[in-house]
């Protein structure tokens, strides 16, 4: 897969810089715009981009596909305590550019018969919902968003999408765990989509009865450490129902139940 340097058209801040300092050890979120046709032609929701994030760090960094938009495309990032990748990333100006490849893993799976769709998004997660949610708004699908966070800041979504709000703080919507709010929504929806932090993801695991989620078709995107990116390093392998998978290739998303959850934190991947 080729490298190519990529254009930056845009890259600013998203969401206050205090967002999640606290809770998670984040440092703000950013939205990038970048020019690559060739990787926009065939980007899937669901599939990831790898982005070579400068001189300090020898491996490149995965990033979900956010948005397309003609021959540009945008990544929603969280920059990290102490994330050489991502505050290299947030550093880089327009009129720069960013070596990057891809799109890479096997994206997200709409059923033909499927209707409505459900999407659960916890923080950054939101980041390859989006581009699901568009795509599927654009195919005349309904789509309900479930979006927590830890408070008010949160990613504008456009009016299109039904969107419904958890924060932990209850400054905006409901006071508490996204995933709480399931058992309302689920029963309408033949597919479920969810994204965010590895415990939400474990979360819906360990509580499917409770909240409805048993016998229902849940894909989910694994965000694990990667190094390579293109199967090569197995950096990334996590354990399944149906052996040993690398996320990059074989993923990022899978079935909910298809995951080994017990033995995630025993993979190398495993975050
Ligand atoms: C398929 C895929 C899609 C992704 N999409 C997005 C996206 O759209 N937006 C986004 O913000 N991030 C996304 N990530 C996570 C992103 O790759 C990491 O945040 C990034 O690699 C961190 O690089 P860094 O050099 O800044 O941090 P590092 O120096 O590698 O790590 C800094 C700190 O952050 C922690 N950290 C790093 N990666 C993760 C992680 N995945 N989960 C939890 N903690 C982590 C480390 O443990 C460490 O404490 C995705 C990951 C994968 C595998
Ligand atoms: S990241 Fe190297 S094999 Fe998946």
């Amino acid at each position: 897969m080729n490298l190519i340097d990529a254009g930056i058209v845009e890259n600013r801040q998203a969401l206050p810089g205090h967002w999640h300092v606290h809770a998670r050890g984040l440092m703000g979120s950013w939205l990038i715009w970048l020019r690559c046709p060739d990787i926009v032609r065939e980007a899937k929701p669901g599939q990831f981009i790898m982005v070579r994030c400068g001189p300090e760090t020898t491996l490149p960094r995965p990033f979900s596909i956010h948005r397309v938009d003609g021959d540009h495309l945008s990544l929603f990032y969280a920059v990290r305590e102490g994330g050489r990748g991502t505050t290299w990333l947030a550093g880089q100006k327009a009129g720069a550019s960013a070596p990057i490849f891809g799109p890479l893993g096997n994206g997200f799976a709409i059923d033909p018969k499927a209707r409505n769709l459900l999407l659960v998004a916890g923080g950054t997660g939101i980041a390859p919902l989006y581009f699901l949610a568009e795509h599927a708004v654009k195919n005349k699908l309904k789509v309900t968003l479930l979006y927590g966070t830890v408070d008010k800041n949160r990613y504008p979504v456009p009016g299109v999408i039904e969107a419904v709000a958890a924060t932990e703080d209850g400054s905006v919507g409901e006071k508490g765990l996204i995933t709480d709010l399931l058992p309302r929504f689920v029963e309408s929806a033949d597919q479920v989509f969810a994204c965010g932090p590895m415990p939400m993801l474990r979360d819906m695991f360990n509580r499917q009865r409770e909240l409805k989620l048993e016998g229902r078709p849940v894909q989910i995107s694994l965000e694990v450490r990667m190094g390579c990116g293109v199967g090569v390093c197995y950096g990334c392998t996590v354990k399944t129902k149906n052996g040993l998978k690398q996320v990059c290739q074989d993923g990022p998303i899978f079935d909910l139940n298809e995951i080994l959850w017990d033995e995630l934190g025993l993979c190398p991947g495993g975050s």
